[in-house]
């Protein structure tokens, strides 16, 4: 065989190989998925929050902070402005988002926040907000005191490491310590396309504290929202590209193992957790597919997912709201408080709606 055969044969191959990874990859992201409109009563949009709203977390009485502007790389942003945090207060009917103020000694002008999670010391009540930030598309985690009476929040401390070098979301577990996620394994932007392509299963769940750094779990198909259970002994893992909720149990040591998987059947991104019942409520991008290619005439859909009795035999995994993207896109979170749902998302709007 000339070289020239030998080399068209070899091209050849390698076009079969990416055509067919291009295939599963579409299958991953559930390319070709629409859903069908499922609204609840009383929706609105927060006025004042058009920049994303990536993540929430809720405080025992109500009041959500959020986090916006995310900018993220391959991912749509209607603004070139920093990131901010806002509150809204789901108590309160008029829903008015206000900024929170971020005192001395931290850099605004490069904030880029991403994944939220707050500890409440049980002793002196003092709120410790954890905020995964991108500054120069770096990885790193500030931790703030966060003051309630007035809106703002006092820098504490930033913390880098090289196991926390793809950081999407984290969870709090004390004053200095959490769990992150890492969302990839390659750092380098084309390596990272070359991931998603490939489906590798090499992202991995970190702990965190001042005295011991260490990988908990790996293998993971894109590790993307993390949470636990309100006695904080399971820990709550959106595997994005498998299309599950993982639930590990949290030892001693902080190593998590495995307990279940639930299929939610949607590329679920945040988790949050309803501190009276234990409901899980997930942010979904139903088509993955149209978050990364962002198109304004087919734009990405939006689903919020519960999961009741998740310990149980039998958990129920039920659709509670779900849109075309004509009234929201691209949802990233779902936080439930009494009767009201704020649904958020990686970089458009956020919706507040009424749950019967
Ligand atoms: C979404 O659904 C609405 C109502 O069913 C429909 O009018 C609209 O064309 C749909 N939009 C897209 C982008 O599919």
């Amino acid at each position: 065989m000339g070289k020239l055969v030998v080399a068209a044969a070899l091209t050849a191959l390698v076009a079969v190989f990416l055509g067919e990874r291009l295939v599963a990859l579409r299958k991953r992201c559930l390319a070709s998925r629409e859903v069908a409109q499922n609204h609840l009563p009383n929706c609105h949009h927060i006025k004042g929050l058009e920049y994303g709203s990536e993540d929430i977390t809720v405080l025992p009485h109500g009041l959500a902070i959020i986090s916006t502007g995310l900018k993220y790389p391959g991912l749509m942003s209607f603004s070139d402005a920093p990131g901010k945090m806002y509150t809204v207060d789901l108590g309160d009917p008029r829903m008015k988002p206000v900024e929170v103020r971020i005192g001395r000694g931290f850099d605004l002008d490069s904030f880029n926040p991403h994944g939220i999670s707050v500890y409440i010391d049980e002793k002196d009540h003092s709120v410790y907000l954890f905020v995964v930030n991108h500054p120069q598309g770096k990885s790193q985690v500030e931790i703030f005191r966060f003051m309630e009476e007035e809106n703002s929040a006092v820098y504490l401390k930033t913390i880098q490491h090289n196991l926390l070098y793809s950081v999407n979301d984290i969870l709090a577990m004390g004053p200095e310590s959490f769990y992150a996620t890492n969302d990839h394994y390659f750092v380098n932007d084309i390596l990272k396309q070359l991931e998603h392509l490939i489906g590798l299963a090499w992202t991995e769940v970190v702990f965190y504290n001042p005295e011991e750094v260490k990988v908990v779990a790996r293998g993971l198909a894109m590790a993307n929202g993390i949470n636990s259970s309100p006695d904080r002994r399971h820990v709550y893992l959106a595997e994005i590209y498998g299309h599950n909720i993982l639930v590990l149990a949290v030892q001693e040591n902080k190593e998590l193992t495995p307990v279940k998987s639930v299929a939610v059947g949607s590329l679920c991104d945040n988790i949050e957790v309803d501190q009276s019942t234990g409901d899980l409520w997930l942010g979904c991008h139903p088509n993955a597919w149209k978050v990364a290619s962002y198109n304004p005439v087919d734009p990405p859909g939006c689903e919020v997912i519960q999961i009741q009795d998740i310990h149980s035999e039998k958990p129920v995994v039920k659709q509670v709201y779900a849109d075309n993207g004509t009234v929201i896109q691209g949802c990233s979170v779902a936080s439930f408080y009494k009767n009201k749902l704020l649904i958020g998302t990686v970089f458009q709007k956020a919706l507040a709606c009424d749950v019967k």
